[in-house]
């Protein structure tokens, strides 16, 4: 059964409904984990009693976000009600962020209605006492829209501060090497140039990054039946730069599992819920797989291969 993969979950409503049965959490349940006081909640982000029930008191210093955005939830809605329910969620953020805190954002940007929710979304959030502070732009390698249009490859990341914010700068340096030379500076006297002067031999990460592969399946963090998985590697950066070894990182769309994954790679505490069971069994079952394998994610298998190697209903559903 090696090399099957799993199809997209939210499309696949059948296959998704009988998967439920092979989930540890029904609504309203947490699952904590032993080794690194991750906490995984089937808990719905914009209910205040849930996301008290998730901190139990704690407070986290960095929030990273990622809503569903696309408004398929919100078909027969407008933008307005998406917004309402943005505004729900982003309060219980606030309560659950310390003082001192950051938070991200990634939100689209449809080009083909109004450029919306984005400019909705950063107007709604004035009310809220955080400071913007970047807008930054990940370049993806597929688009779309290539015929009589700019091909549309760019995802969105807002970000916020709350108080004293923690920002590491050595954190943020790319794999890419400096290349650019010029830019010359006067020094204690002396007319340097930008190269002589950084401090590493490869750029900083800035507010534009084309460093980062989209997930994709032949990639090892691929996982399968995930329809939204943001690159390891951008969730990395934004908890290097943005956090301490042993704090607390909050991710209230958890899907795939990978605000999750970088915390445990780089030694966080992740408070993170899904309203679907079935994401918040991936997510727990990414973080054992981990454990287990060394691997983070599933490049040639899916989450349920042991089930589907024993059960012959699911292997009908699925069609192997
Ligand atoms: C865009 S995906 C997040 C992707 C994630 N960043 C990753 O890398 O895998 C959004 C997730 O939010 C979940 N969701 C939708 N409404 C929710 C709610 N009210 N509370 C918590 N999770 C919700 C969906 O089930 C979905 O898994």
């Amino acid at each position: 059964m090696k090399n099957h993969e799993l199809p997209r979950l939210d499309k696949h409503i059948k296959l998704h409904n009988y998967l439920l049965k092979y989930c540890r959490l029904s609504n309203g349940e947490i699952w904590t984990d032993k080794q690194s006081g991750h906490k995984i909640g089937c808990l719905d982000a914009a209910e205040p009693k849930d996301i008290k029930k998730l901190m139990a008191r704690k407070k986290a210093s960095l929030a990273v976000h990622d809503p569903p955005y696309n408004l398929v939830m919100f078909q027969i809605h407008e933008v307005k009600s998406f917004i309402d329910w943005c505004r729900k969620w982003m309060h219980n953020t606030n309560t659950a962020l310390a003082e001192n805190s950051s938070l991200y954002i990634w939100l689209g940007a449809d080009q083909n209605n109004g450029f919306q929710p984005l400019p909705d979304f950063m107007i709604m959030m004035r009310d809220f006492p955080f400071t913007t502070r970047s807008f930054i732009t990940m370049r993806n390698q597929r688009g779309y829209g290539t015929q009589n249009n700019w091909m549309a490859v760019r995802q969105e990341l807002l970000y916020y501060t709350k108080g004293k914010h923690v920002f590491n700068i050595n954190a943020e340096y790319t794999d890419i090497p400096k290349i650019l030379r010029g830019y010359y500076k006067e020094v204690n006297g002396k007319v340097t140039e930008n190269l002589e002067r950084s401090k590493s031999e490869n750029i900083r990460a800035g507010n534009v990054w084309v460093d980062i592969q989209q997930v994709f399946y032949r990639m090892e963090e691929n996982v399968n039946g995930c329809y939204a998985q943001k690159p390891l590697k951008s969730a990395e950066r934004i908890i290097r730069a943005s956090s301490n070894e042993n704090d607390i990182v909050i991710d209230f769309f958890c899907h795939s599992g990978s605000t999750l994954m970088a915390s445990e790679l780089n030694k966080r505490k992740c408070y993170t819920i899904d309203s679907d069971p079935l994401y918040c069994e991936i997510a727990i079952r990414r973080l054992e797989h981990y454990r287990k394998t060394g691997e983070t994610g599933w490049q040639n298998s899916n989450p349920f291969e042991k089930e589907i190697l024993k059960d012959k209903k699911l292997q009908r559903i699925i069609n192997y």
